[in-house]
């Protein structure tokens, strides 16, 4: 995984659980680089997990609910960085729905290496998105999350509707999206 969703992680904690929970998570994930992250750099998936996993049993937060708040940090982050990403939209329901057509094919222009996962636009219509996430890791929380910081984003409230029944380990879903208000 990039290093970006390490780097902003390890800040997440800080900011939201302080910096002497970042420093025993860190510690607890017998990490080799010791939470010392580049952004440009890649990382294997089973760090995040091993550092998720610790935070969770620090915070006696759901590793889900974790991830799925991070998601919705990180969005503004990421966004902040890379502003013409956004530039062309005002809602949150065509922004999400172009994540495989526009979003992450502008994110392999800046990481060619990124591993990104597909989505796959089932329909979209002015209140309603129903979208399929397919990957190779099972982060669910994390696209609910992203949809979510969105939705915050364009000043929009979103319900979101996960239909995992096609479940395979958390790497498949189909997300159906509602704007509320
Ligand atoms: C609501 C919109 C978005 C959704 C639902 C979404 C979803 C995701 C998910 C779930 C992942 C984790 C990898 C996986 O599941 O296989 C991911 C990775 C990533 N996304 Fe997005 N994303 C969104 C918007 C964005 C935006 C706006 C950016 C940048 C401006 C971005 C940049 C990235 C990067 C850099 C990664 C890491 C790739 C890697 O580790 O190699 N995404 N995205």
């Amino acid at each position: 995984m990039k290093g970006i969703i390490f780097t902003e992680l390890v800040e997440f904690v800080e900011e939201k659980f302080g910096f002497d929970v970042a420093d025993r998570m860190i510690e607890a994930s017998l990490l080799e680089n010791k939470g010392a992250y580049t952004q440009a750099a890649n990382y294997p998936f089973e760090e995040l997990v091993a550092i998720v996993t610790q935070l969770s049993q620090i915070t006696e937060i759901d590793m889900g609910v974790l991830i799925e708040t991070y998601g919705r940090h990180l969005f503004d982050r990421i966004v902040g960085l890379y502003p013409p990403i956004v530039a062309n939209f005002t809602s949150s329901l065509p922004f999400i729905a172009q994540v495989d057509t526009f979003i992450h094919p502008e994110v392999k222009k800046l990481y060619p290496d990124a591993d990104l996962p597909s989505f796959q636009l089932i329909s979209l219509s002015e209140r309603e998105l129903i979208i399929d996430y397919i990957s190779n890791k099972p982060l669910t929380p994390l696209a609910r999350g992203l949809m979510l910081g969105a939705a915050d984003h364009f000043g929009e409230m979103i319900e979101i509707l996960e239909d995992d029944t096609i479940h395979n380990a958390g790497q498949l879903a189909r997300f159906t999206v509602r704007l509320n208000g």
